[in-house]
């Protein structure tokens, strides 16, 4: 028995192989949290596949069956609403959005700080009514929509980070902003821009005041979360700065 085969027996024994991935893991984190800026550690984590879903390059909240109940609450409130316009920033790879039907005549931005996911979006699913753009929604300036879906982004998004890409907000002309909070969370940890945490958009160092709606966001085998309404002059309010009239 040569020790190539023993070594290749060994890797297989189910404790070494979490062991491995463990240890994979570790230093995926390591080596984003050291990236010098956003667009290399999204990079990263899209090349490598770092949130792991074989469906979606955004994750397992992204799936189909994650978003089921979520695609509807929100297509129901687009109607409500009147939206004609959305910037979807960011879209990732657009998994779930293909099969949100919206209102004939919508126009659609969707946006990601990764310009492999914007390739491949616009090849697969640009249209005349649906265009891609790379952007980052920390440093540049936001197109202006009736409303800005941001989904399982903030999360990614150290405090300061996030608070730069809500400032941003502040500074478009979009009336309003659906963004994942997690009502049920006391205390916002800070991260490194790349990493994971739930994210309370009305506790410090954000402080909005209660959404005017939320919808619920329940994906398979992780935490539920909500998505709450405000628009652009609560968040100006919360943040201290005058809203663009
Ligand atoms: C978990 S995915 C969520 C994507 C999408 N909102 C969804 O619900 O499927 C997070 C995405 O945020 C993108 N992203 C992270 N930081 C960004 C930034 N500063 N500007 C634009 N996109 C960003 C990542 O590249 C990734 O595609």
């Amino acid at each position: 028995m040569s020790i190539r085969f023993l070594l290749d027996q060994i890797r297989r024994l189910p404790v070494v192989r979490r062991q491995l991935r463990s240890l994979e893991k570790k230093r995926q984190r390591r080596q984003i949290a050291a990236s010098p800026d956003p667009k290399t550690a999204f990079t990263i984590i899209y090349r490598e596949n770092v949130w792991g879903s074989r469906e979606s390059i955004s994750g397992n909240g992204s799936t189909l069956a994650s978003t089921e109940a979520f695609r509807a609450e929100f297509a129901a409130l687009l109607g409500e609403l009147g939206v004609r316009s959305i910037l979807d920033a960011p879209c990732g790879d657009f998994n779930w959005m293909r099969l949100v039907a919206l209102p004939s005549g919508t126009r659609y931005i969707g946006a990601d700080i990764v310009d492999e996911i914007i390739t491949r979006c616009r090849a697969r699913h640009a249209s005349p009514e649906r265009e891609f753009v790379v952007l980052d929604i920390i440093r540049d300036d936001h197109p202006t929509a009736d409303l800005w879906l941001c989904r399982d982004a903030l999360i990614h998004l150290s405090n300061a980070d996030a608070l730069s890409a809500l400032t941003r907000f502040v500074g478009s002309g979009t009336k309003f902003c659906l963004i994942t909070t997690r009502p049920d969370v006391a205390r916002n940890r800070d991260i490194p821009t790349g990493l994971t945490r739930p994210v309370n958009l009305t506790a410090a160092p954000f402080l909005l005041p209660p959404p005017r709606r939320m919808l619920s966001d329940r994906p398979v085998r992780e935490r539920p979360r909500m998505l709450g309404l405000w628009t652009r002059q609560e968040v100006a309010a919360a943040l201290g700065r005058a809203p663009r009239s």
